[in-house]
């Protein structure tokens, strides 16, 4: 998840780039893998893509003047992380399973969806900034790679097979590059809903029986901070149809059940650090007499209302953990099954599993080194990862003037093709170029010049490969060839 940088209040009101973001194939892998194809005779290095796609399982896609994908991204698609038995992304997914007894999984949804099963079934407005090229992955102006867990919320409903359900999937976003943003990353989403009808004649009201459920979730003895009232009538309202004795009942079992998973994670996190400090004769980073501690915070998604982040304590930070809520009865009855009421949740399991195992840098997930997968088992208890080695950074810096056309980077544009300069296109083209060896590129300076009016840029890429150390010479190449896109690609001067 995104450590904001703007205030919380801001951050709610946008799209939330979710809760984690991860690495792609290394460099040697970003050849064409085979399940993927371009049907096509042309250089998928050029930025003119071709007319259809084809992806695993022979399923093939039209492209058109939307289509923004590089196959460094396509070529994620095949590598199923969170399945793959024994990698830390598999095992954090079992772990929070095993604390959802009898709810069903689905672990396998194909990443490419429709735009209407990714924003419009989940109630975002047409003008939302997470439509936008800049900030997702288009194949045509109708199909995505889905950004969130959350696009499979309607089609899941409208199976209608369990009272309760957890998907875990890869999902992308054109985002920042830094040691926890990965353009793609994975996400679970769950949900619990009960039906009204159930309780018909049964001499039991439908909040009764959720508090029975209620009682059924393992208790925890742990301190959690939830100062708000359920339902407050602007911040975080009541939806039309529901009825305040049925939403206390559901939000406790949304709060319960989360709790039980959170105390779960965060109980093994704090036994691994307190191993690994003892192993090395050092003091523990979180004391187990300290009681862990979490907290509800009041938050806004257009899919649930009202809606709730959980934030637990580690190592001296509250950190935003998961975002939920009462699932909006509209995307509930456009599903066909209008009289369930229930919860839903999403969280990052990129960010949960380098908790858990103190992994550094999420690009790691990504790699088929044996150095880092053989450190990881399902039957063991979970231990921290031990770094192999730590490879030295090159820095590089490039400073450009935009183009005369263009205002700002990092500015909301619009949504369509024929869009302005934005920050997410130097990340995916330094992405392009370096691939994995680029740890993080960030904006460290920009003026616009007082006669001329011309905004000038100046971005800081750091580079360093995970398992080896770079040549300057190399890196030197390599940043050559990065302007030397920007120019080519972004229409930039350099200074
Ligand atoms: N889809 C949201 C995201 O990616 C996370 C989320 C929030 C999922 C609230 C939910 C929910 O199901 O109820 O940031």
């Amino acid at each position: 998840m995104r450590i904001h940088t703007f205030p919380a209040a801001v951050c709610r009101q946008l799209y939330r780039p979710s809760l984690v973001r991860i690495p792609r194939p290394s460099l040697a892998s970003r050849q064409w893998p085979c399940a993927i194809r371009y049907n096509s005779s042309e250089n998928p290095n050029k930025s003119t893509f071709p007319p259809e796609i084809q992806l695993e399982g022979g399923r093939t896609y039209k492209t058109d003047s939307w289509m923004n994908t590089p196959a460094s991204i396509l070529s994620a698609i095949p590598r199923h992380l969170h399945l793959q038995p024994d990698h830390p992304l598999s095992i954090t997914r079992q772990l929070i399973e095993s604390r959802f007894p009898g709810y069903a999984y689905h672990n396998e949804y194909f990443p490419v969806v429709s735009v209407y099963q990714n924003f419009d079934s989940l109630g975002f407005p047409p003008d939302h900034v997470g439509r936008n090229r800049t900030d997702t992955y288009y194949l045509n102006k109708e199909t995505v790679l889905r950004t969130h867990t959350s696009a499979h919320q309607a089609d899941t409903f409208k199976k209608n097979e369990t009272e309760g359900w957890l998907i875990s999937a890869d999902v992308y976003r054109r985002d920042a590059v830094d040691r926890s943003h990965y353009p793609v990353f994975h996400q679970m989403e769950g949900a619990r809903t009960w039906d009204r009808k159930s309780v018909e004649g049964g001499g039991m009201t439908l909040a009764e029986k959720i508090w029975a459920d209620v009682e059924k979730i393992p208790k925890h003895g742990i301190k959690v901070e939830d100062p708000n009232p359920t339902i407050h009538p602007e911040r975080n309202p009541l939806q039309e149809t529901h009825s305040a004795d049925e939403i206390e009942a559901v939000a406790a079992h949304l709060k319960r059940s989360l709790e039980d998973v959170v105390v779960a994670i965060f109980s093994a996190a704090r036994l691994a650090a307190a191993n690994a400090a003892k192993q090395a004769g050092l003091p523990s980073p979180t004391t187990e007499e300290e009681p862990l501690k979490v907290r509800w915070v009041e938050a806004y998604f257009p899919f649930t209302s009202p809606s709730w982040e959980l934030e637990v304590e580690w190592q001296g930070d509250w950190l935003e953990v998961l975002g939920s809520g009462i699932v909006k009865q509209d995307l509930l009855n456009n599903s066909g099954v209008p009289d369930r009421v229930g919860w839903a949740f999403g969280l990052g399991l990129e960010r949960i599993a380098m908790l858990l195992y103190s992994i550094p840098d999420i690009r790691l997930f990504w790699s088929t080194d044996p150095r880092f997968l053989t450190q990881f088992s399902s039957t063991r208890p979970i231990q921290r990862f031990v770094p192999f080695s730590k490879y030295p950074a090159c820095v590089k810096d490039v400073s450009f003037w935009l183009p005369t056309s263009s205002s700002a980077a990092g500015g909301n544009t619009p949504a369509g093709p024929n869009q302005g300069f934005h920050e997410n296109d130097i990340m995916e083209l330094a992405r392009e170029v370096c691939g994995d060896v680029v740890e993080d590129v960030r904006l460290v300076d920009e003026f616009v010049h007082s006669k001329t009016g011309r905004k000038s840029m100046c971005y800081r890429t750091n580079y360093r490969a995970l398992d080896r150390t770079l040549t300057n010479k190399e890196m030197n190449e390599m940043h050559a060839v990065f302007c030397k896109q920007l120019v080519q690609k972004l229409g930039v001067e350099l200074r």
